[in-house]
């Protein structure tokens, strides 16, 4: 009877945690020939995986509230049009094996809901700046076989349990492989310490030259990451002496001119009379020469 009690609860609780799916059973395809002009509105699955569309009109999901799993896999998309808002409930949506060049600009920037999204087998060079921005539950995220490059910081959540990447060009910059050990780390953590590299994919490098077709995982962030600092070091470096060197001379000037009035200046009125100002300084002065240390006093007048 207590028993019974407690369990309840902790079905209620796993259930609200597991959230979207639970209870939605997905009916098998209906295979259309065309984009609908209408979708039942009750249904919290719809299936058309295998249909032909071309193009996607997304505002025809958004009437159909109570949506939690959309499957479009499979269906000759060429285009997608809207589709920055999902509808509230939904929470896997596919979109895997169609002809999808690109995203529109603010897709999926607000889906707050998504726990699954597949992108894989598409023909993606890149996903929007915005792409799920909002999304915080993502736990599975497939862009295998697509044309990708390189992925804006915001498609690493935290929240990411399987992240499939193989089959596209990776341009292994520093970006790439710190986020990718970043979520290795943070999967690592989880529990499995390397089994987490199988849940990513071969991540294999085509670009740059020199890393092209090694694995990701095997690039260290320290190989990548530190020539930027060490470009900024080179162009720092000079700049640093130079301003040194100035201070140096400013400074050297400032004391021969502090000398310069209780001793002889070493400073040379005229080129080329080296030998002459040794013994001839003290005459020159008395003789009313201009006084060499005012005039360098003047000259250096910015560092006084
Ligand atoms: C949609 O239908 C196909 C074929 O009937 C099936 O394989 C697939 O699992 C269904 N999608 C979902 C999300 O259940
Ligand atoms: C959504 O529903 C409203 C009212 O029920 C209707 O007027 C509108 O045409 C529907 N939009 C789409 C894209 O089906
Ligand atoms: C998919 O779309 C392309 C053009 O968008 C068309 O040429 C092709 O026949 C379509 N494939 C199928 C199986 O309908
Ligand atoms: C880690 O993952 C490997 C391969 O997936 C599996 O064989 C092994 O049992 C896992 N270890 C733990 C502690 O979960
Ligand atoms: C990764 O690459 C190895 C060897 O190239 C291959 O055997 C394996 O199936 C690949 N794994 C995936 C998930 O593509």
């Amino acid at each position: 009877m207590v028993s019974g009690g407690l369990v309840l609860p902790w079905v209620l609780l796993l259930s609200v945690m597991d959230g979207g799916v639970s209870g939605c059973e997905c009916p098998q395809a209906t295979i259309l020939a065309q984009f609908p002009s209408e979708a039942p509105p009750e249904s919290c699955c719809l299936n058309y995986s295998g249909s032909t569309f071309g193009s996607v009109t997304w505002a025809l999901f958004s009437n159909v509230t109570a949506l939690e799993v959309l499957d479009l896999t499979d269906c000759n998309i060429t285009h997608i049009q809207g589709a920055a808002a999902l509808p509230a409930q939904l929470s896997e949506l596919y979109l895997g094996r169609n002809a999808l060049t690109a995203l529109p600009e603010r897709f999926l920037a607000n889906a707050p809901g998504l726990r699954v999204l597949d992108l894989g087998g598409n023909f993606l060079e890149r996903v929007p700046g915005d792409f799920l921005r909002s999304t915080s539950r993502l736990r599975e995220l497939r862009l295998d076989s697509n044309r990708l490059s390189a992925l804006p910081r915001g498609v690493f959540k935290p929240s990411l349990e399987r992240l499939e990447l193989s089959g596209n060009p990776w341009d292994c910059a520093c970006p790439l492989v710190e986020e990718l050990q970043g979520l290795g780390r943070r999967l690592g953590h989880r529990g499995n310490d390397s089994s987490w590299q199988g849940t990513v994919g071969n991540v294999t490098c085509a670009s740059p030259v020199d890393l092209a077709g090694r694995s990701a995982w095997s690039v260290r962030t320290a190989d990548v990451c530190q020539i930027p600092g060490l470009t900024v070091l080179f162009i720092l470096l000079p700049l640093l002496l130079l301003l040194a060197l100035a201070l140096c001379w400013c400074c050297g000037r400032k004391r021969k001119r502090k000398e310069g009035s209780f001793r002889p200046a070493k400073w040379d009125p005229e080129p080329g009379a080296a030998g002459a100002h040794r013994n001839g300084s003290e005459h020159d002065r008395r003789q009313g020469h201009p006084n060499p240390a005012r005039r360098a006093g003047r000259a250096a007048g910015t560092c006084s």
